[in-house]
């Protein structure tokens, strides 16, 4: 009797000794949520890095391209006379310049380089450049985008196994934060927009609504005149 009290004396020590171990090395069955997350998130940067660079580098070169192509684009509609065209190409040069530093800023912070490789425009008419566009956007928006999303979101998904543990359940929260699919789910959503206003603005084109003069306001001023500045320095202007 006085045996089974001694053992089981020690059982429990065994015990408390493993919990308290478990919860030292900060492993324990059920740490806080916040850690969880934590922990989970640091996997799934981890993850997410090594799988969306090549495709970070891919939309780096074709938003900074993008900036190029509808710059020349706005100052042909200019050309031609279409001036509600221009504005939406010029305002859309200018987006696209920002989605590039932003995807720039996501590759310097997974420690990479952004590598530019511009390739000159083909500028045709104004309204065969709005019907390239609107496909162009369309394309990207519906699948470049779409597929790299996914691709980020299933490699921070991709985490069952990281370390040794299994921390899918606290993926979730971690895949909407990663700054990778907030990259892509960016690039999706708004260049989806940019299809849209090129459509909307194709439609007015061919009703003879395109209207025949600027209404630019200061900020519209400055984005036309950074456009010809870039164009310029590519000798297009
Ligand atoms: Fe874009
Ligand atoms: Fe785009």
């Amino acid at each position: 009797m006085s045996n089974n009290r001694c053992c089981d004396r020690a059982w429990v020590l065994g015990m408390l000794a493993v919990m308290s171990l478990a919860s030292w090395t900060g492993f324990a069955a059920d740490p806080p949520k916040g850690a969880r997350i934590a922990y989970a998130f640091k996997a799934c940067d981890a993850v997410g890095k090594a799988t969306a660079e090549e495709n970070l580098m891919m939309a780096y070169q074709n938003e900074l391209n993008a900036q190029l192509q509808y710059a020349a684009y706005a100052r042909k509609a200019e050309r031609e006379g279409y001036m509600s065209a221009a504005i939406e190409f010029w305002v859309t040069s200018s987006g696209e310049g920002g989605h590039a530093r932003t995807i720039a800023k996501e590759i310097k912070r997974q420690g990479g380089k952004p590598k530019s490789g511009i390739s000159i425009p083909v500028v045709k008419s104004t309204k065969e450049n709005l019907q390239m566009a609107i496909k162009k956007e369309a394309d990207e928006a519906e699948k470049t985008w779409a597929d790299s999303l996914h691709s980020a979101q299933e490699a921070v998904h991709d985490t069952t196994n990281y370390d040794g543990f299994d921390i899918s359940t606290q993926c979730p929260a971690s895949v909407k934060a990663h700054p990778s699919v907030q990259v892509f789910l960016m690039l999706k959503t708004v260049d989806a927009s940019y299809a849209k206003h090129f459509t909307d603005c194709l439609k007015a084109l061919e009703d003879g609504k395109d209207a025949p003069e600027y209404f630019l306001e200061p900020g519209g001023l400055k984005i036309r005149m950074d456009g010809i500045k870039l164009l310029k320095q590519y000798g297009l202007d």
